[in-house]
């Protein structure tokens, strides 16, 4: 049996990844964080199947006695403030935890000796967009342009992992990965935040307009469960490498409107509003990748497209609704 360590195991892609392993027969280990109300929604269905340790990547003691304990064979850092709109916020959080986060960890490794094969997750955010780049889609072989403090945080990141791999040999290997979403995406992000007013709507819930910034943003938008499956296809590989994962299909925040509310027979024109505070100071345009290399080296390809994917997080989100507004219903008629 092999033994996996995961940061930010309660997020999205660590919830996916988590199940992922368990049902490959790993023993899965994860990392959390210390908060004054619980927020393991997305693992508790596993609760009892995994090993939970508290630590956190701004904290390289905590780091340390993890991994001293665990004695991983695969490690896999998802853990980030990966907000990008919130990275102007917090920079300074944002560079410990995402960008000298990896660092602290890598180090970790390196000082107690251990040699797990580590993946380091990075994103298309380091490419700061298609219109900072020469090709129509963005390869490993294109430069990086950060356009954020969150996007400044991950090449940093990135480079350490190469850094690491070439300078003392270890098996680390960064994915870099396009947006990918489902419905256990955060809710602050653009498409969860579209799903659940669309269910509010539909359950006639929605308290005012949907506020939303830029409309016109192009995002290459995979399916989540489909990408934690190439995270562990990376690991696999005798040599570690930086592999990009896309759908190479770009779709804007407009168009992912229109499809969610034809899902519910509305126009979303009806339903929005423009909030300048949700705009960046910086935007990264269009996103749109190329993932032939992942392909060609361990056959990774996306499965659910775009429409696909609007339509499963519509329904998901409609599902949940309901079910909550039956357990109100059971709650004030238990007699
Ligand atoms: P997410 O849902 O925001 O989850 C982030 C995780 O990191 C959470 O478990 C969070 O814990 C944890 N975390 C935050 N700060 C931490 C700290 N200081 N120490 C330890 N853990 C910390 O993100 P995601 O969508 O699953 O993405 C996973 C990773 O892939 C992130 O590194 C993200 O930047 C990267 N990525 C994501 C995408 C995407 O489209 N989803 C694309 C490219 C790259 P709490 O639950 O306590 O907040
Ligand atoms: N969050 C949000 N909220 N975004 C909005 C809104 C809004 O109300 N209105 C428009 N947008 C636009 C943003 O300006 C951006 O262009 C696009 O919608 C997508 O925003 P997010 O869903 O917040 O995702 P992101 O692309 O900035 O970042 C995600 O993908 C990256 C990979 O490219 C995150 O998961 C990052 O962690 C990840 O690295």
């Amino acid at each position: 049996m092999k033994t996996a360590l995961i940061t930010g195991i309660t997020g999205q892609d660590g919830s996916y990844l988590a199940d992922f392993l368990l049902y490959l027969g790993y023993e899965v280990h994860g990392v959390v964080r210390r908060s004054s109300s619980i927020n393991t929604k997305r693992i508790d269905h596993s609760f009892g199947r995994l090993h939970l340790h508290h630590a956190d990547l701004t904290d390289s003691a905590s780091l340390v006695s993890v991994l001293a304990k665990v004695h991983p064979d695969e490690v896999y850092n998802l853990g980030a403030q990966s907000h990008v709109r919130v990275s102007y916020d917090v920079p300074g959080f944002t560079h410990e935890a995402t960008g000298l986060g990896a660092f602290r960890l890598l180090e970790s490794l390196r000082t107690l000796g251990l040699t797990p094969r580590v993946y380091q997750a990075g994103s298309s955010e380091m490419f700061g967009g298609n219109e900072h780049s020469c090709c129509e889609f963005l390869s490993e072989e294109c430069r990086f342009h950060p356009r954020s403090p969150y996007a400044c945080a991950k090449v940093f990141a990135h480079h350490c992992a190469v850094n690491y791999r070439e300078a003392y040999g270890m098996h680390v290997s960064n994915g870099i990965l396009f947006n990918h979403e489902s419905p256990r995406r955060g809710e602050t992000f653009v498409t969860r935040k579209i799903t659940r007013y669309v269910a509010e709507v539909f359950y006639n819930r929605a308290d005012g307009p949907l506020k939303l910034g830029n409309l016109e943003a192009k995002r290459d938008w995979g399916y989540a469960p489909e990408y934690v499956c190439g995270m562990w296809r990376m690991l696999q590989q005798d040599r570690p490498g930086d592999y990009i994962l896309a759908t190479g299909e770009t779709h804007s925040v407009r168009e992912f409107l229109e499809l969610a509310f034809q899902e519910i027979g509305e126009d979303y024109r009806a339903h929005i509003t423009r909030d300048e505070r949700l705009l960046r100071p910086a935007e990264v345009n269009t996103l749109l990748g190329d993932y032939s290399l992942a392909e060609n080296t361990f056959g990774w390809r996306p499965m659910t497209h775009f429409a696909g994917l609007v339509k499963k997080m519509v329904q998901a989100e409609l599902e949940d609704y309901e079910r909550g507004l039956e357990e109100v219903w059971r709650f004030y008629h238990k007699d």
